[in-house]
């Protein structure tokens, strides 16, 4: 692992000014006490069943929400923001910009344990939205998360959160599938997919698209790394000879490579604060 990981190491503390995006997903969280999506057993796609879907991905469905909202919000109550701490990785992350390595993260969670961590909003592209603000469906009028929690809260009248002005159900603003990316996401990936030394790809299977073309689309001059248990997307359909692939647990790799690059202590101390 240590020798595979020379590259990058290299990258992050020999190169001058490197710029590293990182490109994460679900994986990234299981460490938190978060289910990631697909993975096996523990994802949250196999334990489902008390939801009664029709099929798994229908509770980030937006077409479903709008008839049966009630899955989304038993799995919301679960989700919610608040109750989860970052992991190493979150804080590995972190310490890149503080390095000011770090040029972007691109998230697909919605989870916000990078803000936790420390990361800056102006680093941070949550690719499938947040839990931070909440709209109507029908009237697009925005809920504070007070209300939306307090309505979630207030069983007696059914926990799903209601638009005041026309009644319509209210949501987070997390993209379900139907929905389109935040434009953020297009804009800032058309510059910075031009700008990378380094692309950290972490936790996640590359299966939703767009967010999974962006390992594609980083040119061919920077190096790639895959910290993921399974081998996947790009990395295996089109792998390239720069590739790096740590196919490990992440806060592992994270953790060897605070120390490979003479990192470890300021881990260390961002983890235990
Ligand atoms: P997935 O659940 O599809 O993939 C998570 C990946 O992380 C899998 O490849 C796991 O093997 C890997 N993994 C999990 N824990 C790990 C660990 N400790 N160390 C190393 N690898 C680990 O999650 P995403 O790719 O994020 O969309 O899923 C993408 C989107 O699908 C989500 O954003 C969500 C979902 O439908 C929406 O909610 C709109």
């Amino acid at each position: 692992m240590e020798q595979k990981l020379q590259s990058v190491v290299n990258t992050l503390t020999k190169k001058k000014k490197p710029r590293v995006v990182v490109l994460c997903g679900a994986g990234i969280s299981t460490k938190a006490g978060i289910p990631d999506f697909r993975s096996p057993e523990t994802g949250l796609y196999s334990n489902l069943q008390k939801l009664s879907l029709p099929y798994a991905e229908a509770v980030f469905d937006i077409e479903y929400f709008r008839k049966k909202p009630q899955a989304f919000y038993t799995l919301a109550e679960e989700l919610y923001p608040g109750k989860f701490s970052p992991t190493k990785f979150h804080y590995f992350i972190r310490l890149l910009q503080d390095k000011q390595l770090l040029k972007r993260v691109y998230t697909q969670n919605i989870d916000t344990l990078e803000r936790i961590a420390g990361v800056k909003d102006e680093y941070i592209v949550e690719a499938h939205g947040s839990f931070a603000t909440n709209h109507c469906i029908d009237c697009r009028a925005e809920m504070s998360s007070e209300e939306l929690k307090r309505q979630m809260d207030d069983k007696a009248s059914g926990g799903i959160p209601r638009c005041a002005k026309c009644k319509g159900y209210v949501k987070p603003d997390i993209v379900f599938f139907g929905e389109g990316l935040p434009a953020r996401f297009f804009d800032l990936w058309d510059d910075d997919s031009e700008e990378i030394d380094l692309a950290i790809v972490a936790g996640t299977s590359l299966t939703v698209y767009p967010f999974a073309s962006l390992p594609a689309e980083v040119e061919a001059n920077a190096i790639r790394l895959l910290i993921n248990k399974e081998h996947c997307g790009d990395f295996k359909q089109n792998p390239r000879k720069t590739d790096v692939l740590a196919l490990e647990d992440i806060d592992e790799v994270a953790e060897t490579l605070a120390r490979l690059c003479g990192w470890e202590d300021d881990l260390r101390r961002l983890v235990e604060t």
